[in-house]
């Protein structure tokens, strides 16, 4: 259902039940959260231009694993889990580098950029060790939007299917992301924020903007339907575009013009905010002359990474103009979304939350994350176990 208007009751209860907060603070649920979820999807984990030349290579954490990620001369970009496959050692101890081959520092086991296992000290003694069986194992890679993206699973889910199609369908045939161009845009800054908050409750806030009025003044002054509380993502079929307001230049922090417009995106697209989610840890924002994009990186129940990108055209970025207006609009946002999320998280382990909250009509649609969660934690299966998200969250109560 798409609620176009706060003035009109909703059909049905107003008030639909949130999960308990024990689902936001159990590390048991964390655990299974990164085995069902973060390693077993495709994560979105590095910009391709970070690794720009054979041999670069950084790791990034994906679930419970630690994952290198390289530019190979013959194959491209691969990843690998950061295992040595003699007796386990970290092969790369440090956050990134560039090298010819990759050598574990314990017994000096070397790896070729490829994987495959091409010198140990005495390994021509050893003439039955098969070189690929004890390369290093590899994880799935795909490359798009100009970023990296690995899936840890050994059968991943279809990327057409989860990432494309995700995106896709929700920016519609017409309105389609394709024409933002995303993966020739350069980095023109990024921000990381450590929030001291589980990643669901940042994915929830992201959904709705329920929140936009008391917390977004900059956003709202120029995105003024934002103040009637009706996010950009919309359920069931194509994504809405919130629009500028009527003296708005640019989506900047005073709505000052902005930068050189993205050539081909379409007129319906102009003067118009889009955002989406891609689950389970991409947020994708379009402008008309910017794409923002947040990448999150759980690290425990209770805090997760978050890595904001703003791409712009190649010639805004290398003649250096002016973007700080521009970065400073959503940096305002992302600070006080994050600051909301904190001040959130504590009272998830209160009693007074021990049986959830409520979601209000527009924020309904954040119904089909739960729903989400559920069949991805595999709490919908048959014979499963009964979901933590509804044996205690199962009805909306205001006693406690
Ligand atoms: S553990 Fe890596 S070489 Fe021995
Ligand atoms: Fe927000």
């Amino acid at each position: 259902m798409i609620i176009d208007s706060l003035d009109a009751p909703a059909p049905g209860s107003s008030l639909l039940p949130t999960p308990a907060g024990d689902v936001y603070t159990d590390p048991e649920i964390f655990r299974l959260e990164q085995q069902n979820i973060f390693e077993t999807m495709w994560n979105c984990v590095l910009r391709v231009d970070s690794l720009a030349s054979a041999g670069e290579w950084k790791t990034v954490t994906v679930g419970r694993e630690e994952i290198i990620v390289v530019r190979t001369r013959k194959a491209g970009i691969q990843a690998y889990y950061n295992v040595c496959r003699h007796r386990g050692m970290r092969v790369c101890t440090t956050s990134e580098g560039k090298n010819k081959t990759l050598q574990c520092g314990y017994h000096a086991w070397t790896y070729a950029l490829e994987g495959d296992l091409v010198a140990a000290p005495n390994l021509t003694s050893m003439p039955d060790v098969d070189r690929q069986e004890y390369g290093l194992k590899p994880v799935q890679v795909r490359e798009w939007l100009g970023y990296i993206w690995v899936c840890l699973a050994d059968e991943p889910p279809s990327f057409e299917d989860t990432v494309l199609g995700e995106v896709r369908t929700r920016f519609g045939e017409v309105q389609s992301i394709d024409n933002y161009g995303i993966e020739n845009l350069k980095l023109g800054e990024s921000k990381t924020y450590e929030v001291e908050a589980n990643w669901k409750l940042i994915i929830e806030n992201f959904m709705e903007c329920y929140h936009c009025a008391t917390i977004h003044p900059e956003l709202t002054e120029v995105i003024p339907e934002f103040a009637d509380g009706l996010a950009s993502q919309r359920k069931n079929g194509e994504i809405h575009g919130a629009s500028f307001g009527s003296d708005i230049e640019g989506f900047t922090v005073d709505g000052s013009s902005g930068v050189t417009a993205l050539p081909a995106i379409a007129p319906s697209q102009d003067r118009k905010y889009y955002a989406i989610t891609v689950k389970p840890q991409v947020f994708i924002n379009t402008v008309p002359d910017h794409v923002i994009i947040h990448r999150m990186f759980p690290q425990s129940e209770s805090r997760t990474t978050v890595i904001c990108d703003w791409l712009f055209l190649p010639e805004v970025v290398e003649q250096g103009m002016d973007i700080s207006k521009s970065v400073e609009l959503f940096h305002r946002v992302n600070q006080q979304d994050f600051e909301a999320c904190e001040l959130t998280q504590p009272s998830m382990s209160s009693k007074a939350y021990n049986r959830g909250g409520a979601l209000v009509p527009s924020e309904h649609h954040i119904e089909e994350f739960h729903q989400w969660w559920n069949e991805t934690m595999g709490y919908q299966r048959a014979g499963a176990t009964e979901s933590p998200m509804t044996t205690s969250g199962g009805s909306v109560t205001t006693d406690q």
